[in-house]
Formats: C-alpha cells, sequence, structure tokens
C-alpha cells in the first residue's frame, strides 16, 4: 500500500522513519483538536499554545500531527484549514510515538511515527480541492476503524450500564443538530456544548455531545435525517439525570461525516425510505424546555421588532425572550392532514415510534415498560400589525393552557368541535410570551417556540402599544 497514490514529490505516510530530513507529505485532514493554551514552564507567566491534527494520505495510513507555539502563529494556523481539506507538511520533526501514553488521548494511528511541527522549521500549506488526487480527497469518506466494527444504537441501549465509561465506535444517522450554547466555568474557562441527536434502525433517538468548536463546527455542516456518521472512539456514559445512555466525542474520536460503506450505505436506505415528513417533529425538545418564569420576561415587541432584533443578533446562539401583543393567524387543529398530536414517552419526553408505540429511548429493560402519554406538537403563525411570525411551536402543556382542553378531551372530539374550538381563538388579540432562537435551520432563520398564549386584556394591551407609539 505504500505510494498509493502518493507521487514522487511527496513521502508516503507509510515509509516515515523517525529523524528523517527535508520531510515533504500530503494528507488530508481527518481530525482536529481546539487550540489549548499551557503556562510556560521556561518563561514564567507566558503561555504556550497547542492544537492537534490527524492527517490521511492511504486507506490505511494516518498520523498525529502537534503544533506548539505563540498564541498568534497558533491560532493562525488553526483557523488556515478544517477537516475534510488537504495539506501539504514540509519539515515536519518525525518522532516515535509513545503508544500507550499517546493513544490514551490521541486517535489511535496505525503509524509508529508522529510528526511534530516547529514555528520555525515546518510550514504548511492547504491546498485546494482541485490540485489534490480525487482518490486523496476520497479518503474523507473512509472510517478509520473496520467498516463492521460499531455498535448500533439498540445495542448500546440494551447493553446499558455494562457500556459506562467504555470507548467504541457507533455508526448512526443524524437526527439534529442542536444550538451551540456558550457559557463560561467557575474557574472562568470559556465553554461550549453542542447536543446531536442520532437514530437508526434500532433506535429513534440517541444524544451525541461535542464540547469542543472543532467538533461543534463539524456538526454544523450535518443535515438532519440526510447525513450518517462513523464515530470512532466516542465515549458511551449512562446519564442518571435523563436515566439513559449517551456518547460523548472526545479528544481520540474521529468522525466521519457520510461514510461509503456497505454497512452506512444500508443505513442511509433507511434513513430516505423513512423520511418523516412532518414537519411538527422540528421542536420535539420544546416539550423537554427548561421552565421559565414569566414574570421575568418583561420586554414587549412587535413582531416587526422582532424581527430586527434577529437580524442584529446573528451569530449569536443563546434564545431571547419577549412578549407579542397578537393573535394567531393559523391553527390548524381541525385539518386531518396535519397532526397536532403525537406520542411521547412518560418518562424522558421524547416522540415515541409510532408503529411499536414503545419509547426507545430510555426503555433499556423491557421489565421497566415506560407509558406513552399523548401530547400537542403543532406550529402556528403569529400576527400583529406589523406582520407575522410564521411555524411558531405551541406544544404539550402550554398547548393545553393555550386551547383550554387536555390532549385527551382534544381527541375525543369531533370536527365541528375543534373547528369551533379553532375560532375561539383564531384573531383573538392575545398576550404571547415567546422564546426566540436564531436558527438558520428553521424557517425565517428563527425557530420560536410559545411560552404562554392567554386572551389579553384589551386596557393592557393598547396601553403597551400606544407606548411604543405603534397604535
Ligand atoms: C495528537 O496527539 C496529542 C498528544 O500527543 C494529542 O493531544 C492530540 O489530541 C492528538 N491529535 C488529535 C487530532 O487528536
Ligand atoms: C525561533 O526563531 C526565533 C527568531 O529567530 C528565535 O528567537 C526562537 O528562539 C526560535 N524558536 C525555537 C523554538 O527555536
Ligand atoms: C470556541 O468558540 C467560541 C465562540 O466562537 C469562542 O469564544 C471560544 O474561545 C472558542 N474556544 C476555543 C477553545 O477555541
Ligand atoms: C404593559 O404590559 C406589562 C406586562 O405585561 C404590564 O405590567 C403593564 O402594566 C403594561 N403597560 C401599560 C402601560 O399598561
Amino acid at each position: 500500500m505504500a505510494n498509493f497514490f502518493v507521487s514522487k514529490t511527496f513521502t508516503a505516510l507509510s515509509d516515515l522513519y523517525p529523524n528523517m530530513a527535508n520531510l515533504k507529505i500530503i494528507g488530508i485532514v481527518i481530525g482536529k483538536t481546539d487550540v489549548k493554551g499551557f503556562p510556560d514552564r521556561k518563561n514564567i507567566g507566558s503561555e504556550r499554545y497547542t492544537f492537534s491534527f490527524t492527517v490521511r494520505d492511504s486507506p490505511t495510513h494516518f498520523v498525529n500531527v502537534t503544533s506548539w507555539g505563540k498564541e498568534d502563529y497558533i491560532k493562525l494556523l488553526s483557523d488556515s484549514f478544517r477537516v475534510g481539506e488537504c495539506v501539504i507538511i514540509e519539515n515536519p520533526l518525525i518522532q516515535r510515538k509513545e503508544i500507550e501514553k499517546e493513544e490514551k488521548f490521541s486517535p489511535a494511528t496505525p503509524s509508529n511515527c508522529k510528526l511534530l511541527l516547529s514555528e520555525n522549521h515546518s510550514t504548511v500549506k492547504i491546498c485546494s480541492g482541485y490540485e489534490v488526487d480525487a482518490k486523496l480527497l476520497s479518503l474523507i469518506h473512509l472510517p478509520v476503524k473496520e467498516s463492521r466494527d460499531y455498535y448500533s444504537l439498540g445495542d448500546i441501549v440494551a447493553n446499558g450500564h455494562s457500556l459506562d465509561g467504555r470507548i467504541i465506535n457507533v455508526l448512526a444517522a443524524v437526527r439534529s443538530v442542536g444550538e451551540p450554547k456558550y457559557f463560561t466555568t467557575s474557574d472562568r474557562r470559556k465553554g461550549q456544548r453542542c447536543e446531536v441527536k442520532l437514530y437508526d434502525e434500532t433506535e429513534s433517538s440517541f444524544a451525541m455531545i461535542c464540547w469542543d468548536n472543532e467538533s461543534i463546527l463539524l456538526a454544523q455542516s450535518w443535515m438532519p435525517r440526510d447525513t450518517v456518521i462513523f464515530a470512532s472512539d466516542v465515549r458511551i456514559n449512562f446519564d442518571k439525570f435523563r436515566n439513559c445512555m449517551t456518547a460523548t466525542v472526545i479528544s481520540k474520536t474521529i468522525i466521519t461525516t457520510n461514510p461509503d460503506t456497505p454497512e452506512a450505505n444500508i443505513l442511509l436506505n433507511f434513513i430516505r425510505e423513512n423520511k418523516e415528513t412532518n414537519v411538527l417533529d422540528y421542536e420535539t425538545d420544546s416539550y423537554l424546555k427548561e421552565s421559565i418564569n414569566l414574570n421575568t420576561i418583561v420586554d414587549v415587541y412587535t413582531v416587526e421588532q422582532l424581527k430586527v432584533k434577529s437580524v442584529k443578533n446573528e451569530g449569536r446562539a443563546d434564545p431571547f425572550y419577549g412578549i407579542l401583543y397578537g393573535y394567531i393567524s393559523t391553527l390548524n387543529i381541525d385539518d386531518e392532514t396535519t397532526k397536532v398530536v403525537q406520542n411521547r414517552c412518560s418518562s424522558c419526553g421524547y416522540v415515541v415510534n409510532e408503529a411499536s408505540n414503545t419509547c426507545k429511548t430510555c426503555n433499556k429493560d423491557s421489565s421497566e415498560l415506560k407509558s406513552v402519554l399523548p401530547s400537542f406538537n403543532m406550529l402556528v403563525d403569529l400576527t400583529d400589525h406589523t406582520g407575522t411570525l410564521r411555524s411558531c411551536s405551541l406544544a404539550g402543556g402550554v398547548a393545553e393552557e393555550t386551547l383550554g382542553c387536555t390532549v385527551n378531551e382534544f381527541l375525543t372530539m369531533t370536527d365541528e368541535q375543534k373547528t369551533a374550538l379553532k375560532w375561539q381563538f383564531l384573531l383573538e388579540r392575545s398576550k404571547i410570551y415567546l422564546k426566540l432562537v436564531l436558527s438558520h435551520r428553521a424557517r425565517g432563520g428563527l425557530r420560536v417556540t410559545v411560552l404562554s398564549c392567554k386572551l389579553a386584556d384589551p386596557i393592557e394591551a393598547s396601553a403597551n402599544l400606544s407606548g411604543q407609539g405603534r397604535v
């Protein structure tokens, strides 16, 4: 496999040996870590920076490359390329790797070498796609592990606690990619977190958590219900709080997007055949919403102001809240073609598989059968004198409160009764508490969740509106 398609200009990774000089290699970046800073022991008070990546030049060969240096150099270098791009590395230092120590934290690589980049001697050049052999580019779709060496999500759930803390490979489809959350830890370090929901033939929803910017960035490129991933060396944990198994992306993990393997193609066919066309499912998580004290929401907006605010907030992932004096302008509760009620697991709150009516998210023990509860899950349009917010989520208990009937009462209603119910709310001025999250995946770039919707006191409404000088 030496010289798989690496020309004379470059040394194949398979031919590397320690302390080799004047080296030039080409490869595709298949994994990358965030930049980290460490106190410099030689220069007290200053910091040294580092990041690592993994390059591959053939199906069987890839190496781990680590770069150290000053903050500016490391940040610039790290920002200059992404996973999936090709790089040419000149004059790296080649060292024998200490297998046990290294592979605890870094991807297990077949080569017995690792590369070090130094600011003074080595260079990294990015090459654009058309300069590169298509065979080299196609390596990005080849998992770094044997294509059959993975657990299905059902296997993980079935194994339960016995897999807690284990590092394994997973092949699964992407069900949804959450909004990245940014926070500061108690010791004032910056952190981020993004939750990806996976599924396959055996499980309808399984959480995978990313804690680093590089994997979060990669996850943002995945298409829900369209992308399949092979994640090698993810850590499995039992989440006591949610009572379910989860996966975590760690520094050893390498994720292959849309792997080109027979097993991945079978999964891809499954997801294409089972693509749910139901748009209502997109805010599954609103059922699990954190409880928000409505009294803390005091800012009143018009639809137009909300849209302007969302443009100004562009790039910010944290939600904002507001009150809208407006009315529900679309409410499809009496239309048979639109589903407004879905069954959810009484324990974890996820939508359950319709055919089997059991929750595959948390039912790992059949002795522990969880019951299933119907729950409202609908999209409504909200309008005021300045415009309309489309496809806002109205779900769960908030929907019951808004409609003034429980979901079970609703399910026993005739179509005429549903139409009558609808006209009690449609076009009636209401005071609506909203949560808004910017999302390029949502319609209009804004994901809106109704937190409360009650008929407005006309005096209060017009006072607030005139306060804005807009009646
Ligand atoms: C490469 O190895 C270093 C330790 O030697 C590790 O910190 C790093 O995470 C590894 N690289 C990748 C891409 O994981
Ligand atoms: C790199 O070069 C600079 C300037 O020539 C020098 O000050 C520095 O010590 C060198 N660093 C290393 C790690 O050799
Ligand atoms: C991750 O991204 C956030 C937001 O862009 C940034 O504030 C933070 O410094 C980044 N962290 C790392 C380790 O690169
Ligand atoms: C506007 O609405 C707030 C909160 O909903 C209410 O407390 C306040 O009295 C209203 N303002 C006026 C001027 O009526």
